[in-house]
């Protein structure tokens, strides 16, 4: 990365620069006194309340609160990221944009020569598709027009493993060196650099300026290797930054209203040409925290559109807790989850334009995806399933900026705790506490290894004594882990990234996710034995914890009953499974 902007440049650069010339050339102004006014461009008014003052370089709206320098009102109103608009402002002073010295990395003239040559490689692979009848084939299957592969750039990489080299040999200007830094040749261990694209139809991925900064390469068919290979890491491309299709929509729309979040590339592609040019894809990572900063930029609603399945639910709550913190007042998160086995790609081209956007209207607000999500599988008219409640969506809660959202989820709590609204924050946070230290304790050390074992080969659970599995099930309201063990029980077929996938978002979803990424100790021929020990130790340790439960209560409350309860509660032997019904009279 370019070493950073001395604030000292940036205070001359405001002082040269006149606030009003900058705002006119977008907003034209009139003159009030010693002030402009205009109608304010970041609300919708009749009258203007938008002033800019001269002599404080400044700029406020009384309708809506806007207010700002000359830097602030480009990024508001271009959509710039900081360092762009410094730029914009410096092109119009005529000034160079110094930067401190560097801790390695290339500077900034080396950016400008990434630039370039990501530039001239995304012109070689669109001539290249022209030429490429297989190509052209592929897209047309898929129903793309011509139209929406120029509007996308869309090109195609050749079959070869030096074509990038040899398409620029004969230019002076292009170096290896900037080849390989901009990812598009790589170099294996023997040294040798080849083409990272092979034989696939490429996406360029521009940023908000245009400018080429990465690619997305998908093969045609199902030929080995992954479906899409992305672009590296670069000094000009973070994933976890760049939103493919954000530069596409803000030149195909006037006024951005909301921006539609979705999976992949083709999705994007596909709702373009159907006449939603408002999506966006995030590329291949969950959206992140900085992601829903610059979608915040261009709109004040953001609408994520994810796969029905477990893994999009998963990234959908993910997106979710990412975007809580950005959620100041005014802006706007929703969810729409895709039916099974679609997606926007796919419903769009079935359903047509209208009913997606039907769907899009349909979406969850953010709140009610949160409360869902979280109590699920609660029993709300239970004090511990509202203590559960509360201590699952308190730390939600607090990272959600201070505004209307905050009280909102807030009040939602109290009303479904019924926890008085005044005493609230204190009383959900002692339940939280409580219930958090109780929640710790879902998994016992014994339950973790089962279920790591599980999620590796569930079908294991299968070659186990039905009885065994009937014991471990009965304690399935009351005991996560019984209720998993219940769930692979009943669904012999299921997989790990379901089991993960169906937890995600509940208590036990962090864990479950954790045990499936964990390697795990034993041979999977191992597993069904130490799956039928360990349940048995389970049993027997349910049954010792329910005898000294009963025990307890009668010694608070003797009772014939109660005596006669606990004689029933029979020890038996740590390595024999108690009968089914042993205890019931
Ligand atoms: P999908 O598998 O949903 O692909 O991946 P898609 O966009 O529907 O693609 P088509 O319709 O099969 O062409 C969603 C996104 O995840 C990333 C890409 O950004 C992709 O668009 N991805 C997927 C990868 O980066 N690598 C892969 O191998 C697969
Ligand atoms: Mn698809």
């Amino acid at each position: 990365m370019a070493g950073r902007i001395p604030q000292s440049f940036i205070n001359d650069l405001l002082a040269r620069t006149d606030i009003v010339d900058v705002i006119d050339a977008r907003v034209p102004l009139k003159k009030a006194g010693r002030d402009y006014k205009a109608r304010c461009p970041f609300h919708e008014e009749k009258t203007p309340s938008f002033h800019v003052v001269p002599d404080k370089q400044f700029y406020h709206c009384f309708g809506c609160q806007a207010s700002g320098t000359a830097l602030t009102f480009l990024m508001e109103y271009d959509g710039l990221e900081f360092v762009e608009a410094v730029e914009t402002l410096a092109r119009l002073a005529g000034v160079e944009v110094p930067r401190e010295a560097d801790r390695g990395g290339p500077s900034g003239g080396d950016q400008s020569r990434l630039y370039d040559v990501l530039a001239r490689a995304e012109r070689f692979y669109r001539s290249r598709l022209k030429t490429s009848s297989a190509a052209v084939a592929y897209l047309k299957a898929r129903g793309l027009t011509g139209v929406v592969a120029r509007d996308f750039a869309i090109g195609y990489a050749p079959d070869g493993w030096h074509t990038i080299q040899e398409a620029f040999s004969a230019d002076k200007e292009v170096r290896e060196a900037d080849l390989l830094a901009a990812g598009l040749l790589t170099r294996n261990e023997k040294g040798n650099v080849y083409d990272r694209f092979r034989d696939r139809i490429m996406f360029p991925i521009r940023d908000t300026r245009g400018r080429v900064i990465g690619f997305g390469g998908r093969v045609m068919g199902d030929a080995d290797g992954p479906k899409y290979l992305n672009s590296p890491e670069t000094p000009v491309f973070h994933k976890g930054r760049e939103l493919y299709g954000l530069f596409e929509a803000r030149n195909a729309l006037r006024r951005i209203d909301q921006l539609i979040v979705v999976e992949g590339y083709m999705d994007v592609v596909a709702l373009s040409q159907a006449g939603v040019a408002n999506a966006v894809a995030s590329l291949g990572t969950s959206a992140t925290a900085e992601h829903f900063q610059k979608l915040y930029r261009y709109c004040e609603e953001v609408v994520c559109c994810f796969d029905g399945d477990a893994a999009g639910r998963r990234a959908a709550w993910k997106a979710l807790e990412n975007a809580l913190p950005t959620l100041t007042d005014g802006r706007q998160l929703k969810f729409m989850f895709l039916p099974e086995g679609e997606d926007p790609d796919s419903l769009v081209r079935r359903e047509g334009k209208k009913a997606f956007r039907n769907r899009i209207g349909q979406a969850l607000p953010a709140i009610e995806y949160l409360f869902s999500e979280l109590g699920s599988g609660l029993d709300l008219r239970q004090l511990d399933g509202q203590a559960r409640l509360a201590s699952l969506v308190m730390p939600h809660i607090e990272k959600v900026p201070q505004g209307v959202l905050k009280q909102l989820m807030k009040n939602r709590l109290t009303q479904l705790t019924g926890l008085s609204a005044d005493a609230a924050e204190g009383k959900i946070r002692t339940a939280a506490k409580r219930v958090q230290s109780a929640s710790v304790e879902l998994l016992t050390p014994l339950t973790r290894r089962l279920l790591s074992g599980l999620l590796r080969v569930p079908e294991a659970l299968q070659t186990l004594p039905a009885e065994l599995r009937v014991e471990v099930v009965r304690h399935a309201d009351h005991d996560i882990f019984a209720e998993i063990v219940k769930y692979i029980d009943e669904n012999p077929d299921t997989d790990r990234s379901e089991l993960v996938g169906r937890w995600a978002g509940q208590p036990v979803g962090a864990e479950l996710a954790r045990l499936a990424d964990a390697p795990h100790s034993l041979p999977e021929s191992a597993v069904a034995q130490e799956l039928r020990d360990g349940l048995e130790s389970y049993v027997s340790g349910k049954a010792r914890e329910a005898r000294q439960r009963a025990l307890k209560d009668l010694k608070e409350s003797p009772s014939a009953e109660k005596l006669r309860a606990l004689q029933s509660l029979r020890p038996s032997s740590p390595h024999s499974v108690p009968e089914a019904g042993s205890n019931s009279d």
